[in-house]
């Protein structure tokens, strides 16, 4: 069973949470998916941890040498075979874009804008496992699945954050913590970027990560250039002012090439437009790791198999590797645009109701979309998606989460 609503407990809602946790302080939230089952188990996960386009990794903890190493999959089972009964965690990233089952969870996040959500990282550690004190960059809910883990947390203003030296992997040199929470099955805990935290498994046990997505302003800029530079038609080239004079140092740069370079390029990008621009960070937002890819149906599925499918099944779940979200037509534009998996898609403006629904987590919802598909480019736009894998065929045994 997978929630899709967090308990919040005595006197706190999402509203509340936001308003006073939320990228400011820590938060134990006991029993917050309570019920709690994983549809997947640890040597299915050690399965998906030797799948090529996985992202995995093991930390093992020995030795006062080299108390944490970590090892990159794709693993192999003879590495599984070697790892040692106690003091090890696996971690897999993105479970939520390999397995459907998984990302159904992200539906509890919904208190959130879905593009900060990034992943669901699912770890299995044995007795002892831990993968050290350490930070992380941004916001984490940690929720534990089986078996039990300490967290041991420092809650204080600035705390120190240098490493040890000579590690493959980042641990704090010293972690001072002020709050020690043993967490069970269905507890969940809370935390904003950079707060030190250290997980170590009582027994063996699986904890998610729900981890967020922050970029960063570096990362953003950058990507926004090159689809600037790629989008503007401008083809003119740089011309030397009128009446130059022959230089006395040919090979001195004039004084006042500086500014004029840099005043042409920053007009070239003040060119792009707000159009451009909006197209830019849905595509962004949208675009998959190269690892995570969609299943397109072979052979393509033509509109009307599409809507009976969904007539019959009732619902579509999401494949969990697809990313869609949508921005509504600003003032004065003709267009509502969907993002999928770094694709837009226009549709006249005025379809935000249809869009919404087809973002909707985890499943598309037949009594949401069938009463829009008479109209032509929501229909075209639902078989484009299908057509792309966006949703899956219910399996029999498919149930709605939470059942
Ligand atoms: C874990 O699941 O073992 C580690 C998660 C974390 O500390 O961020
Ligand atoms: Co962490």
């Amino acid at each position: 069973m997978i929630p899709q609503r967090l308990r919040w407990g005595e006197g706190l809602d999402a509203g509340r949470f936001l308003a006073e946790f939320w990228q400011q302080r820590p938060l134990l939230l006991r029993g917050a998916c309570a019920g709690i089952a994983s549809p997947i188990d640890p040597d299915e996960l050690a399965g998906l941890a030797c799948a090529p386009e996985v992202e995995s990794r093991i930390v093992r903890e020995h030795g006062p040498q080299r108390p944490w190493q970590v090892s990159h999959g794709p693993f192999d089972d003879a590495d599984f075979a070697a790892l040692p009964p106690t003091h090890w965690t696996l971690l897999v990233q993105d479970v939520d874009k390999h397995m459907p089952a998984v990302a159904a969870l992200l539906a509890c996040f919904d208190f959130l804008p879905e593009w900060r959500l990034d992943d669901i990282m699912v770890s299995w550690a044995e007795d002892g496992g831990s993968v050290g004190p350490h930070l992380d960059q941004y916001d984490v809910f940690l929720v534990q699945v089986q078996g039990q883990r300490r967290w041991r947390i420092d809650t204080r203003p600035d705390p120190p954050a240098g490493c040890l030296p000579d590690l493959d992997l980042s641990i704090l040199a010293r972690f001072e913590p002020d709050r020690d929470w043993l967490l069970g099955p269905g507890d969940l805990l809370y935390l904003p970027p950079g707060v030190p935290h250290w997980g170590i498994a009582e027994g063996p046990c699986m904890t998610w990560s729900v981890g967020l997505r922050a970029p960063a302003w570096r990362e953003l800029a950058a990507d926004w250039l090159q689809y600037a530079v790629e989008g503007l038609a401008d083809g003119t080239r740089w011309r030397d002012p009128p009446g130059l004079a022959p230089p006395v140092e040919p090979a001195a740069l004039p004084a006042d090439l500086a500014g004029a370079l840099r005043g042409g390029i920053e007009r070239l990008l003040a060119g792009a437009d707000e159009a451009l621009f909006r197209r830019w960070l849905g595509s962004w937002l949208t675009e998959p790791k190269p690892n995570i890819q969609l299943l397109p149906p072979d052979p393509p599925w033509p509109a009307d198999a599409v809507i009976a499918l969904l007539r019959e099944a009732g619902r579509l779940p999401r494949d969990g590797a697809s990313r869609l979200l949508f921005l509504p037509a600003a003032a004065g534009d003709t267009q509502d645009l969907l993002f999928a998996n770094g694709d837009c898609h226009a549709l006249p403006a005025g379809r935000t109701a249809f869009l919404a629904a087809l973002c909707r987590r985890p499943a598309l919802q037949a009594d949401a979309v069938l009463p829009r598909l008479d109209d032509a480019p929501c229909l075209e736009l639902l078989t484009r998606l299908f057509n792309a894998g966006h949703f899956l065929v219910p399996d029999d045994d498919d149930q709605e989460p939470g059942s």
